[in-house]
């Protein structure tokens, strides 16, 4: 059913990532001057949204902005609304804040909220419709671990400056015959880790979806250390040997996602000099991966879902999430969104054409 979007909102939430300014962009300036709504941004995530960081946005604010990476926005991994956390004086207190961003909703006027995020975001829009806001989803992470749509924005970014840094550290690795081991991001999902490794080259690629026997990855390189003389392991944050548990770098209980993994780079690069006795060095690719501007993918994807997004909100379509099918974007229910992690299935064909051209996978 069409409805009359008077005024509408926006929010980014979670890590971000490149591309959310191009999705901001193209939900802000059709709404502007076409529809001839007024743009309500929602500064820092769900926690600007209890704490009522709200302002207005003109055209102004969203010109020359698509190949901007971050949010004009501002973004926060912490402060879900159902579960606030506020420093008291025994320690970090947890509340339901929902109804602060409810009643924040309605004194703004809003008629929709187009929120932008990864599987934390979406789960709290799912919460929210269910006290009545009118939500539409925008999946973005570099991750690309959400189920519902062949691709988030700004993965496609991250694989660029990731493969980029593998074919950098091919030259020196090789160079001085040593073994580089590099370290991306991806949480539970091992898509960065698989696309970059598979571009970049890698001889070995650790993914948390194929546990990994050190045995195995010994043997490899000390045989490469024969011929080729280097080796390049390209190693997932989730990345877990058979018999051993993922690599917590730190826990906070004000994150949506309290677990922040890191750290199985230097555990490899450790493990293999000290039992191949080849010299060995560790990259940790970290927030690189996340900052700087989109690729063009990300930008023309970003681009399509903020359109896409506004159409679903002025169709009514609220309680859903935008997602790409094939060529096309499409919505699907935010209930559905949240139901499974998207994780890299063994058997792929990637997987396959990786094993075919001598890639190791541990196992
Ligand atoms: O979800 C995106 C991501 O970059 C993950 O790949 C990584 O584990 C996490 O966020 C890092 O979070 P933070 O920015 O809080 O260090």
């Amino acid at each position: 059913m069409a409805i009359v979007i008077k005024r509408i909102g926006i929010l980014t939430g979670g890590g971000d990532c490149p591309g959310l300014n191009a999705v901001i962009r193209s939900i802000a300036k059709p709404a502007l001057t076409f529809i001839n709504a007024k743009v309500i941004g929602i500064l820092d995530g769900f926690e600007g949204f209890v704490e009522g960081r709200i302002r207005e946005l003109t055209k102004l604010d969203v010109t020359g902005i698509v190949n901007l990476g971050g949010t004009i926005l501002g973004t926060s991994n912490k402060g879900d609304p159902f579960h606030y956390p506020r420093d008291g004086t025994s320690g970090v207190m947890v509340t339901d804040c929902s109804d602060l961003v409810v009643d924040n909703y309605r004194q703004w006027g809003l008629d929709a909220l187009i929120a932008i995020g990864g599987d934390g975001t979406m789960n709290i829009a799912h919460n929210l419709t269910k006290k009545g806001m009118n939500i539409v989803g925008v999946p973005k992470t570099i991750d690309n671990d959400l189920d519902a749509t062949d691709i988030t924005f700004g993965h496609d970014s991250a694989l660029q400056v990731a493969t980029e840094a593998i074919d950098r550290l091919q030259t020196t690795a090789s160079a001085h015959h040593r073994v580089i081991v590099i370290e991306v991001m991806g949480r539970y999902a091992g898509w960065i880790a698989l696309g970059a490794g598979v571009a970049g080259g890698a001889d070995v690629i650790l993914i948390p979806e194929i546990p990994f026997n050190w045995d195995v990855i010994f043997d490899f390189v000390w045989k490469r250390s024969k011929g080729a003389r280097y080796s390049i392991i390209c190693v997932a944050e989730g990345a877990k040997p058979e018999d051993g548990h993922h690599i917590i770098k730190e826990q906070d209980s004000k994150r949506t996602d309290p677990i922040r993994l890191g750290g199985i780079g230097e555990i490899v690069a450790a493990r293999i000099q000290e039992e191949t006795k080849l010299e060995t060095r560790v990259t940790v690719l970290g927030h690189v991966q996340r900052g700087g501007s989109p690729s063009a993918f990300d930008r023309i994807l970003g681009t399509k879902f903020g359109t896409m997004a506004l159409h679903a909100a002025s169709r009514g379509e609220f309680g859903t999430m935008v997602s790409l099918r094939g060529r096309d974007v499409v919505t699907v229910k935010l209930e559905d969104a949240i139901k499974h992690q998207r994780l890299v299935p063994p058997d792929s064909q990637l997987i396959m054409a990786a094993r075919a051209v001598g890639v190791c996978f541990g196992d």
